[in-house]
């Protein structure tokens, strides 16, 4: 068989014309059930999770790895806000136009051809798939400090469980490291050889969640809800409680680390807004989605830029900034002031916030992942709808278990910043792909159109392409396993999908 160059050219660059897309989506049977407060309920039940309750201690007082913009936070969170905002009105004229599962995903199929939306889908599951890992390793250690606070009704081995069965491998060597002692004489051998050390506790909260999803969107929708309004509650609990133990004084210096650490704060907060764009992928089962996604995408991304910034000034006005915790920093700012019972409200509600998050992104995963077997990248098999509660059930279960076995294994904090490189790509991505649509197709109907065009989309390529340079000259590990998953993709791609997609036409 020759190669034809230019054959191969056309296939890769292969596009679907959005028609075609909303085509796909039409015959699709996924319910359409959400409407604008629904969105928003998702778009912050995936969002306010473990970047206020535990990130924003590192971004305000420094980590390992990074130095810290104390008080300076809030401007910070205004650059994160700001790289957010203009992908957020990119995703809106996507979202709008083109109302179906996929997120940028679908849209990078409109306009850059079918390797690009291969690469976009693949990195989306750094987004998704691998910042579920990073929430459900979050979410275990607030479920241990939470069970912690029972241990006068509890077993001991509720509340004391043997480290190796509630953190992955490098962790739990850290933490008996730090307790002075021999991780080999701890950790068990599975057959002799390999080292077994699982992080239980987020395991069976995916597996959960994973349950519910398979339920219905509907039904996940209104538990989310539900989580959500605990953590919001929470959080004005925190900030009204907190306002009476302000000292001004704590803002001073405003910024101890200057730009520097203002722009470290940024790239460190950015995880906090993660998951805003997770609405878009929803977009199938949304009523009136041409004017309910922008709405619940600007919505959600306002609501919580606002309580973030607030909550950063009262964190950083009752705690001096040496002082800030950083595994549990708004709980912990609360005990010093003596309001333990208002502590121990907030731990209940970091729990109910990441499992919101985590509920939202198993959610975004599976309708990604939908999309691109429908779209032939993936096994068919993929596309099964459930009989009676027309969920894609076999993705679900797929996903699921995916994210269980990597929640076995990963660190938290690689997880994260990969999270972060995955979600700077597909941002970046998204603002490009709106000005080749504007230019390919000038005269489609965009029920929603981004301002100040082209000035907004370049300004969203430069905010979010400068967070991920920063980091990438800031970071370790995550910066040789980004390149290394996308190599990965590629190869995947010519050796899978690329010979699939030409059996199948
Ligand atoms: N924004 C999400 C969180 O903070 C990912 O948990």
């Amino acid at each position: 068989m020759s190669f034809n160059l230019s054959e191969f050219k056309n296939n890769i660059l292969s596009k679907k014309t959005p028609d075609e897309i909303l085509q796909t989506a039409r015959e699709a049977k996924l319910k359409k059930t959400l409407g604008v407060f629904d969105l928003i309920m998702l778009g912050i039940g995936a969002v306010i999770g473990t970047g206020i309750f535990t990130i924003i201690g590192v971004a305000a007082a420094g980590g390992p790895e990074s130095v810290g913009a104390g008080p300076a936070l809030v401007i910070s969170m205004i650059i994160a806000m700001f790289a957010c905002l203009f992908s957020a009105l990119c995703y809106s004229e996507f979202a709008s136009m083109m109302p179906v599962a996929g997120s940028s995903y679908t849209y990078t199929y409109a306009t850059m051809g079918e390797f690009m939306a291969w690469m976009i889908g693949w990195i989306l599951m750094l987004e998704y798939a691998i910042g579920n890992i990073t929430v459900a390793s979050a979410w275990s250690g607030y479920f241990l400090e939470f069970l912690k606070g029972f241990s006068h009704i509890l077993p001991s081995w509720a509340v004391n469980p043997p480290v190796y069965l509630v953190n992955d491998y490098r962790t739990a060597v850290s933490i008996y490291q730090n307790m002075g002692l021999n991780p080999n004489d701890h950790i068990p051998l599975l057959f002799n050889c390999i080292p077994f050390a699982i992080n239980l506790p987020s395991i069976l909260l995916i597996i959960i969640i994973t349950i519910l999803l398979v339920r219905g969107i509907n039904e996940s929708a209104k538990t989310a809800a539900v989580m959500v309004f605990i953590k919001l509650a929470v959080i004005f609990l925190f900030i009204f409680a907190g306002l009476h133990y302000i000292k001004p004084e704590n803002w001073t210096p405003f910024a101890p680390n200057g730009w520097h650490g203002i722009i470290s704060g940024a790239f460190i907060i950015f995880f906090a807004y993660v998951g805003f764009d997770a609405i878009s992928t929803a977009a199938e089962e949304t009523k009136k989605p041409q004017r309910n996604l922008p709405r619940g995408l600007i919505g959600t991304l306002v609501i919580c830029t606002i309580i973030y910034i607030i909550t950063a000034l009262v964190l950083t006005g009752i705690v001096p900034i040496s002082e800030i915790n950083i595994m549990a920093p708004i709980s912990a700012a609360m005990s010093s002031t003596g309001n333990n019972w208002v502590a121990g409200l907030i731990s209940i509600g970091a729990l109910a916030g990441l499992t919101s998050v985590l509920l939202v992104y198993q959610l975004g995963t599976t309708r990604i992942l939908y999309a691109m077997s429908r779209d032939g990248f993936l096994p068919k098999k993929f596309q099964e709808i459930h009989p009676k509660y027309s969920t894609p059930h076999i993705i679900t279960w797929v996903s699921g278990i995916l994210v269980a076995i990597g929640a076995l294994f990963m660190d938290l904090n690689v997880s994260a910043e990969l999270c972060n490189f995955g979600t700077f790509t597909s941002f970046t991505i998204v603002c490009i792909a709106v000005l080749i649509l504007r230019k390919v197709e000038p005269n489609r109907r965009r029920p929603f159109k981004v301002p100040f065009i082209p000035l907004f989309p370049i300004l969203g390529v430069l905010f979010c392409g400068g967070l991920m340079a920063y980091s990438l000259l800031n970071l370790g590990t995550s910066a040789i396993l980004f390149p290394l998953w996308i190599v990965l993709g590629i190869i995947i791609y010519f050796v899978y999908c690329y010979p699939k997609m030409r059996k199948e036409n």
